[in-house]
């Protein structure tokens, strides 16, 4: 049985860093006889050239008909100065929200290798992994009636509107406590049940599932403490999951625990796992073309998806240890160099993980 790829390289050093990607995947494809089949497609800026617009229907009808998505990054100046609604980011929450991609999956990982890149003291953050699993289609960035009015005195009024519906919270509940039954089944949820009514009624959903994932122990935490208790802490949470806004900022904060930006993926899924898969930095206009950006973010994406997406959990552990032995070998893209190391290009990088 064949599996359908849709790979969008996007703007910047996506092309650069997906092409490390697939090399990697075309290795454990036929190494393992793995049937991926991998088409290619525009979004982003480089849409906005060819088309006129950040995602056509034709690519999103190619997304919605595959099986994974696997994204660079979107946007750059050249772009900028474009009207709000056709900007190339317009491609990506077009994506998430027509193909109901609600489940945000933030890993901060701290490779042990790299632990002096953390601000944080090592004994705080050395062996760090924790997943956050963040909303991605409701909450405050999608609720209506949003706008700037004028009010009668003539002042004028920003507005949005934070909202969650019992089945919204429901299936990213499940989502994250399925999650911590395949981790070490602790899960942390976030909210601000003590000001906002729309966060009570999540914790109260959080609560009733929580008898049908008796194994998983929930606590719950206000969202003020939880930055806190990051970046005090960080090794108390496991999995953690949280509105959209929340998870936005939380799940940032958590990426610089790790202290490299090009080391993070994430995986964006909808009810049948299906999902796209993209690094969390962006599209990096300021080293684009000049083979050092980092493309390890974007191949534990793909390995994200071997695991998320395509139940191939062994290969994903392939992926993921061949990164750890390129790092063990002292190979280092500009971005983690430190002292003693030796610095290799974006091409050489994903070779060296190939290889291993
Ligand atoms: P950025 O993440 O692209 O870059 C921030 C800094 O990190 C830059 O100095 C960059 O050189 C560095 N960096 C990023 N990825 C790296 C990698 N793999 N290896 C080494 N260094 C890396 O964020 P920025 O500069 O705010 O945004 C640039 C463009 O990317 C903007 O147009 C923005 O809208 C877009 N963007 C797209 C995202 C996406 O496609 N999901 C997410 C964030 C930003
Ligand atoms: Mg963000």
């Amino acid at each position: 049985m064949t599996k359908k790829i849709l790979v969008l390289p996007g703007d910047g050093i996506g092309p650069e860093i997906v092409a490390q990607a697939r090399k990697v995947l075309d290795k454990v494809n036929l190494q393992f006889d793995l049937g991926l089949v991998f088409e290619d497609g525009l979004m982003g800026g480089c849409s906005i050239d060819a088309f006129g617009v950040p995602l056509s229907d034709e690519t999103l009808a190619r997304a919605a008909s595959s099986d994974a998505i696997l994204l660079g990054a979107v946007g750059g100046p050249k772009w900028d100065k474009l009207d709000r609604a056709i900007r190339p980011e317009k491609g990506l929450l077009k994506m998430r929200s027509s193909l109901q991609l609600f489940a945000n999956l933030r890993p901060a990982i701290l490779y042990p290798q790299l632990a002096d890149a953390s601000s944080l003291k090592p004994e705080i953050v050395a062996g760090l992994d924790i997943l956050i699993v963040r909303e991605l289609t409701g909450g405050i960035y999608f609720g209506e009636p949003r706008g700037i009015r004028t009010l009668d005195n003539g002042e004028r009024e920003g507005f949005n509107t934070y909202k969650y519906s019992e089945s919204e919270i429901e299936r990213i509940g499940r989502n994250a406590f399925e999650m911590a039954m395949k981790r070490n089944k602790r899960l942390c949820s976030v909210d601000k049940a003590n000001v906002l009514e729309a966060t009570v009624l999540w914790r109260e959903v959080m609560d009733r599932l929580a008898p049908e994932y008796p194994e998983v122990s929930l606590s719950h935490m206000y969202v003020d403490n939880a930055a806190m208790q990051l970046v005090k802490a960080p090794k108390q949470f496991d999995v953690m999951v949280t509105g959209n806004m929340f998870g936005d900022i939380l799940s940032d904060a958590a990426a610089m625990l790790t202290g490299s930006i090009g080391m993070l993926p994430s995986a964006s899924l909808d009810k049948n796992r299906r999902g796209m898969y993209e690094p969390c930095h962006g599209s990096a206009p300021d080293i684009a073309g000049l083979d050092v950006a980092n493309p390890l973010a974007t191949i534990l994406s793909a390995s994200m998806m071997l695991r998320y997406s395509l139940n191939h959990a062994a290969v994903a552990d392939a992926i993921e240890l061949a990164v750890s032995k390129v790092l063990d070998q002292g190979l280092r893209t500009a971005d983690i160099m430190s002292p003693g190391m030796r610095q290799v290009g974006t091409a050489e990088m994903g070779d060296a993980v190939v290889a291993a």
